[in-house]
């Protein structure tokens, strides 16, 4: 089977972390996000092709995937877009490579995270025999995301409407889909919103249905979501691969530890934390429901909470740091500094406390 990943858009609300790397490149649980996928891909479908639609910075995904490809054992295509096509749009320009043969094809956002259960997608596709199927969950905020109003029994869907002003339902499109080959007859090549354009036609018409997710998902397109998602994510760990979770002195609850990295005396360490490969945590450090990425530097008596600290980062002695602060790529943070919702460009140097939430560039 073949599955197609769209990984273009500028991922502005993960901004400052995109600014030095594509989204689905950004480490979550010290794992590119778009790895996640591709090895679900592979390992839950047997999928040997996957097509990467690109349409920005796509040098560094071309590098990382060509490494992936041997890993894998899987082929692996980039679709470039000259100009952004939208999440329809993509397909079209993919269509002879989605149609090298007649099976249906895999279709993923880039930013979501789940227990992907895509075994049990093309088992439902087949089973309803329509053109499309599309993963939906419940959620208390559905204005943020497309939402469904289908049949309970059989998963009909009757309404899709993307981000809906008024409350229509709280299940919502999970951006996972599975199609049949007919679907691309829908679609020109142009820019085109698949969510806004192709799926309530599709409703209208009965080809388009719907399959409940168990467990957990969350579109982690934004810190304040990326950090829930690992508490999530992290959660399903524990009670899947708990080997994976680490634990020792001063370790509370669910913390990712990479081999390389080093944590220092009379630290607290969790719960929901991730520590990418190489950081480095000092003696005395706090650190609750934060991410911190490869190559980081926390200095002593520093106290972080719900933050992500973006790769090569130091923060410096007995800084307090909280409430979605967010370090792009290679910001060094002063002594005894407070960083209350701080969004940090990458490459700063900041010497001064920021107590509202503020874009520092
Ligand atoms: N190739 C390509 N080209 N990909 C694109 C483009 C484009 O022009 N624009 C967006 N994408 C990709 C993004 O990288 C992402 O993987 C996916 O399409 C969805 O775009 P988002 O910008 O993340 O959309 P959203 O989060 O607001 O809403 C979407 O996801 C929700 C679930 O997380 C919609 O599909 C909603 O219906 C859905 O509920
Ligand atoms: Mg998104």
């Amino acid at each position: 089977m073949k599955a197609l990943i769209l990984v273009g858009g500028y991922g502005t609300r993960l901004r400052p972390l995109t600014l030095s790397t594509p989204k689905p490149l950004v480490d979550f649980c010290n794992k590119p996000i778009l790895l996640h996928q591709l090895e679900a891909l592979v390992k839950k479908a047997g999928v040997n092709h996957v097509i990467l639609a690109v349409s920005y910075m796509s040098e560094m995904l071309e590098k990382e995937m060509k490494e992936q490809e041997l890993r894998l054992g899987i082929r692996i295509s980039l679709s470039h877009e000259q100009e952004p096509l939208g999440t329809a749009g993509p397909l079209a320009l993919a269509r002879e490579l989605l149609t090298e043969n007649s099976d249906p094809f895999f279709v993923l956002n880039s930013d979501i995270i789940c227990d992907f259960p895509f075994a049990a997608m093309a088992q439902f596709h087949q089973h309803h025999g329509q053109e499309g199927t599309i993963v939906v969950t419940k959620v208390e905020e559905p204005s943020k995301y497309g939402v469904v109003v289908s049949e309970a029994d059989t998963g009909r869907i009757h309404r899709f409407v993307e981000k809906p002003q008024v409350f229509v339902s709280n299940k919502i499109n999970a951006g996972m889909y599975i199609f049949s080959p007919s679907v691309l007859q829908r679609i020109q090549l142009q820019p085109t919103s698949i969510e806004k354009e192709i799926f309530p036609v599709m409703a209208k018409q009965g080809q388009l249905y719907a399959m409940e997710l168990p467990g957990f998902w969350m579109d982690i397109g934004q810190p304040k979501d990326f950090l829930t998602g690992m508490c999530l994510f992290l959660q399903s760990l524990r009670q899947t691969q708990p080997e994976r979770l680490y634990s020792g002195p001063g370790i509370v609850g669910n913390v990712l530890v990479d081999p390389s990295a080093r944590i220092g005396q009379n630290c607290i360490i969790g719960p929901n934390v991730s520590l990418g490969p190489g950081v480095v945590v000092e003696d005395g450090v706090c650190i609750k429901r934060c991410t911190v990425l490869r190559g980081a530097h926390i200095r002593s008596h520093s106290w972080l909470d719900s933050c992500i600290v973006g790769w090569s980062s130091r923060v410096g002695q007995w800084v307090r740091m909280e409430n979605v602060t967010v370090l792009g790529e290679d910001v060094i943070v002063g002594d005894e500094l407070y960083l209350n919702g701080a969004s940090v460009l990458p490459h700063k140097s900041i010497g001064e406390s920021v107590p509202e939430p503020r874009i520092i560039m």
